[in-house]
């Protein structure tokens, strides 16, 4: 029905907005794509721009996910909203308004976690800050934290969120592989956090 195809369209643009960009571009005269890990997510954020940029960050992007999934509730329709959220993750892989060329999928995915299911929300965290503090390596923890969701994913009974865990896992393996060439030569960017990281 159009209400679906409006929020899917919604959600599209909402994820393709590039958040790290735009803040690099507009209050730091600097593209963060072409510094660090070249991506446009929160963890290069942190790098390049700093503490303050990084956060904001990571809560627009999650944002993205979180009103995404909302919308099946402003429109007053019953449509899964994990199934609506994904338009928001699609958007911001490949955004319109850059390029095409996105991020790794990860806080937009947590995003939209947090409205279709907050205990899942909260296992996530769990999970991705465990492996950060013992790796100190935010793509390990991202694909750790997803590999495990989709694991636990399975006690959940909810065959939807287990499809979706399972194929963002893949996705989210398939958007580091050039983090996992730089763990493999140990050359991987750690964050000053944990065990893992030493100065
Ligand atoms: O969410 C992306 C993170 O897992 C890795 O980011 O910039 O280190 O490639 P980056």
């Amino acid at each position: 029905d159009l209400k679906i195809i409006i929020m899917i369209i919604i959600g599209y643009l909402l994820g393709s907005i590039p958040s790290g960009v735009w803040i690099g571009k507009y209050f730091f005269n600097k593209d963060i794509r072409n510094y660090g890990s070249g991506n446009m997510g929160t963890t290069n954020t942190f790098r390049v721009l700093g503490k303050k940029a990084g956060i904001t960050v990571l809560l627009l992007d999650m944002l993205k996910g979180s009103l995404t999934a909302l919308l099946p509730f402003f429109f007053g329709v019953h449509v899964n909203a994990l199934l609506i959220g994904l338009s928001a993750i699609l958007g911001h892989a490949f955004p319109i308004f850059a390029g095409f060329k996105g991020g790794k999928a990860v806080a937009t995915s947590v995003g939209v976690l947090l409205v279709y299911n907050p205990l899942f929300f909260v296992i996530a965290w769990v999970f991705f800050l465990t492996t950060l503090y013992l790796t100190s390596m935010v793509s390990v923890a991202s694909m750790v934290g997803f590999t495990l969701l989709s694991i636990v994913s399975f006690f959940f009974q909810d065959r939807l969120l287990t499809t979706v865990a399972v194929v963002l896992t893949i996705f989210v393996f398939i958007r580091h592989w050039s983090n996992i060439e730089r763990i493999k030569n140990g050359t991987e960017n750690m964050v000053p956090f944990g065990l893992g990281y030493k100065k």
